[in-house]
């Protein structure tokens, strides 16, 4: 099976836990594209479900598929939602925010009963850390808080280098709340809970993509078949 039948395969386990009446957080990313293309057709079926996208890029897939869209605004509690990540350890911690979306990621799985996360089985890690950690910004006064992230990292027993997230015709990502991106390049994350509080208490840092305590279960596929931690209903 390629990486990408993979997905899809984590993604339809994942829809079966969707029932009639549900409101769904929906993520971000080639793994959350499946489920939302599998949601949308169960929507044509006549499923009834009412929407909350994490980022513009599934708002205008979800709405592509007609499938019903809320915002957090209208609909502030979620029963269930569905994402993909760039790293899972064994105890449900991730790193997200490889699409650029953790900010709305992060306030979405934070405001639903269950958060369950849909991968291949490479992204499974004994611990965080190879991935670079996305951390969202204000652009204002960049360099300050670029430094004060560095000295955060290095309290906290880390080090890496930081670069900021460029889009290939080399101008600086935006996020969809008009931030920027910083990556940092640690290697392995011993501390999540540490680093997370460190970068929390940085002014200029308005996310980060460790979400640790959010996921209740991962259903990561392999040519093995589904391998599934925490507790999926
Ligand atoms: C977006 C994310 C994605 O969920 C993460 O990058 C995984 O993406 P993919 O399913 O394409 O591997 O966090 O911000």
């Amino acid at each position: 099976m390629s990486p990408d039948d993979l997905k899809k395969l984590a993604a339809a386990r994942a829809l079966e836990l969707v029932r009639p009446g549900m409101r769904l957080g929906l993520g971000t990313g080639s793994t959350a594209k499946h489920f939302v293309d599998l949601l949308g057709a169960r929507v044509a079926e006549g499923l009834e479900v009412l929407c909350v996208a994490t980022s513009e890029a599934t708002q205008a897939q979800a709405e592509s598929l007609n499938i019903p869209m809320s915002t957090l605004d209208a609909t502030p509690e979620l029963d269930l939602t569905v994402d993909g990540a760039d790293e899972v350890d064994p105890v449900l911690r991730l790193i997200k925010g490889g699409g650029a979306a953790l900010l709305r990621e992060k306030i979405v799985a934070a405001a639903s009963k269950r958060m369950v996360v849909i991968a291949d089985d490479s992204k499974l890690v004994a611990e965080l850390g190879r991935f670079p950690l996305p951390i969202e910004v204000v652009p204002f006064g960049i360099e300050a808080t670029r430094r004060a992230v560095a000295a955060a990292i290095t309290a906290c027993g880390a080090a890496g280098e930081l670069s900021l997230r460029k889009r290939p015709d080399g101008s600086t990502l935006l996020t969809d709340g008009g931030h920027y991106i910083l990556d940092a390049r640690l290697g392995c994350i011993a501390k999540p809970e540490l680093l997370a509080k460190a970068l929390n208490a940085v002014p200029g840092v308005v996310e980060h993509g460790l979400f640790l305590g959010l996921a209740s279960c991962a259903i990561l596929a392999s040519g093995d078949g589904l391998k599934v931690l925490g507790t999926i209903e």
